[in-house]
């Protein structure tokens, strides 16, 4: 199936699950309208998303919301105004752009990701790569920065961005948060919300967008804590892993490790780096990507983004094409410590100690009694010299003999050991953070379940994500009948809500083909037996077989369904389909 991607965007744009936005304008590059259909997908992954990464940790994950708009100081606090570019080239003849990693690639076949602009001209000159559109010279290469500028008000001098990542809101408010939940590392902090990234010239559809959707979790810890995972939740995990070792070599060697290999070979920098990269590789796995077309690619020093000391990519192959899903990054203190220093706010935590600790304290004690009988003078220099001085460096200066207007220091201050009781001391928190693209995984999931069969389209999604779970028909436009299926589809409404859809529109054909191709797995029909004997057919989207089951057993019977069960097993066979 070459042209996949092609059916997939056609589907999509027929069946109301993504097109390009704004096309009665002729479109803009990277931005794309999800349907109605396609909401929904997205929607029920991003509930997926929360429920394994939230809700089966919630003893230590917790969710925010903050602002799109961001202002000046946090970005530039965060490294994101002088790092957050990427490489353009500008062609000397037709002045068009050009991201100049990606020109680069599409030449040598070689990935040249994060090198500096010097190096990327001196391959460009190497290669003798000129302007693909009209043959012109290229001319040096830039950093281009990648945010959305805007203003804050109607002052022009208060600049401010949309998000590139979510994560500067939730270190900002890192210290509400530890406060107002329990004081307690390592704490994870949670948001889902819109980015937007300036991309230079995003063709690849969902897949490089300017705005879109990131799930991501700061996750905070104590470096220096042996306080373990609960890798219980992840060990049956498997992970494939190309290392950066091999990467460097141009070894393209995947080796495959449970999540305690990880640790104990000391493949990441952290066990929760590990434990978040497996949690990962389940929840990709239940939206139907089979384990063995994912895999983490560590990314090399100079791939890194500027707040990264180590990178994991968590990448699904999808019909030859590598399509990254999720990033595992460790961001140590980096953000809390630029923040703090930016803000002038203390944004540590204490950290208290099992038992406390006696350690011996210097204080400085000035002798008044003496100093009250100098005059202003030598007051003011004896008492900067406190100020200035370390205590290390004023009980050498006293060991010394150290002598202000030839009066000796030691007339005016001592210094004295006393001990103390100490129950903590102040850590910055170190961060793990796992990412992920929401739309990404709906391009993934839907591209991933497209069959075709006898001509005709499924999106065999997996149940969980599908857009609807069950929808009800009426076989014939018959008073009747409309009227019983109404009241099936009303019965069902109580226990799946809006995930029943109802259709009377067309051949039963068409209607469960619609149904097919935008994956819903359980079609309810209604005919003239069920008229007689309360009696409706089930149909399965994947097999199409169908089985005829009482309405009083309907809700039991789909709950069974849904359980995994199998649908031959559950209800009398339809020899005689009605499509
Ligand atoms: N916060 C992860 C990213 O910006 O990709």
């Amino acid at each position: 199936m070459a042209d996949i991607f092609d059916k997939v965007i056609e589907l999509a744009k027929r069946r109301g699950i993504f097109w390009p936005s704004y096309e009665i304008y002729g479109g803009v590059g990277g931005l794309y309208d999800l349907g109605p259909v396609g909401v929904r997908i997205k929607n029920n992954i991003v509930n997926l998303w929360r429920r394994v990464f939230i809700g089966e940790n919630s003893d230590f994950v917790v969710e925010i919301e903050t602002p799109i708009i961001t202002p000046y100081k946090v970005l530039e606090a965060s490294g994101h105004l002088e790092h957050f570019t990427d490489p353009i080239v500008e062609c000397s003849k037709c002045h068009r752009v050009y991201r100049a990693d990606q020109l680069i690639e599409e030449v040598t076949k070689k990935s040249v990701e994060g090198l500096p602009p010097e190096e990327l001209d001196k391959i460009i000159k190497e290669n003798s790569i000129k302007c693909p559109s009209c043959g012109g010279e290229l001319e040096n290469v830039k950093l281009f920065n990648l945010l959305f500028k805007t203003t804050i008000g109607p002052y022009s001098e208060n600049i401010g961005f949309m998000r590139p990542e979510t994560a500067q809101g939730m270190f900002t408010a890192f210290k509400r948060v530890y406060t107002a939940w329990r004081e307690r590392l390592p704490l994870g902090i949670a948001q889902i919300g819109r980015v937007a990234r300036n991309e230079i010239s995003p063709r690849q559809g969902l897949l490089r967008l300017r705005e879109f959707t990131i799930m991501e979790i700061e996750f905070f810890i104590d470096p220096n804590s042996n306080q373990m995972p609960p890798m219980e939740r992840v060990r049956d995990q498997k992970l494939n892993v190309w290392r950066a070792e091999y990467k460097a070599k141009g070894e393209h060697k995947i080796e495959q490790f449970s999540v305690e290999e990880l640790v104990s070979e000391k493949i990441v920098i952290n066990p929760w780096m590990a434990y978040w990269m497996a949690t990962a590789n389940k929840f990709v796995t239940m939206l139907g990507i089979p384990s063995d077309k994912i895999y983490f690619e560590e990314k090399l020093p100079h791939e890194r983004a500027h707040y990264s000391s180590q990178t994991f990519d968590q990448i699904v192959t999808i019909y030859d094409e590598r399509i990254e899903v999720s990033g595992h990054a460790y961001r140590s203190d980096y953000d809390l410590s630029r923040h703090s220093k930016f803000s002038g706010q203390d944004l540590t935590v204490f950290k208290k100690y099992e038992s406390p600790k006696i350690v011996k304290k210097k204080t400085v004690i000035i002798n008044n009694v003496n100093l009250n009988k100098e005059n202003k003078e030598f007051v003011k220099k004896v008492m900067e010299l406190v100020k200035q001085k370390s205590i290390d460096e004023l009980q050498n200066m006293l060991k010394e003999g150290y002598k202000i207007d030839d009066k000796a220091l030691s007339n005016y201050v001592s210094i004295v050991e006393r001990e103390e009781k100490v129950f903590g001391e102040k850590i910055i928190p170190h961060v793990v953070e796992p990412s992920f693209g929401a739309e990404r995984l709906v391009y993934v999931s839907v591209t991933n379940s497209y069959r075709e069969k006898k001509d005709r389209i499924i999106l065999s999604l997996p149940k969980e994500i599908a857009p609807f779970k069950v929808a009800v028909f009426p076989l014939l436009e018959r008073e009747d009948m409309l009227k019983k299926a109404q009241e099936v589809y009303n019965m069902l409404k109580v226990s799946y809500r809006d995930d029943v859809i109802y259709d009377d529109v067309g051949s039963i054909g068409k209607r469960y083909a619609r149904a097919d191709e935008i994956g819903i797995p359980y079609s309810i029909t209604i005919d003239s037996r069920t008229l007689s004997d309360n009696t409706v057919t089930i149909r399965d989207r994947d097999t199409w077989n169908q089985i005829r089951v009482p309405i009083e057993k309907l809700n039991d019977i789909l709950d069974k369904l849904f359980r995994g069960e199998s649908l031959n097993n559950l209800g009398e066979p339809v020899r005689e389909s009605n499509e």
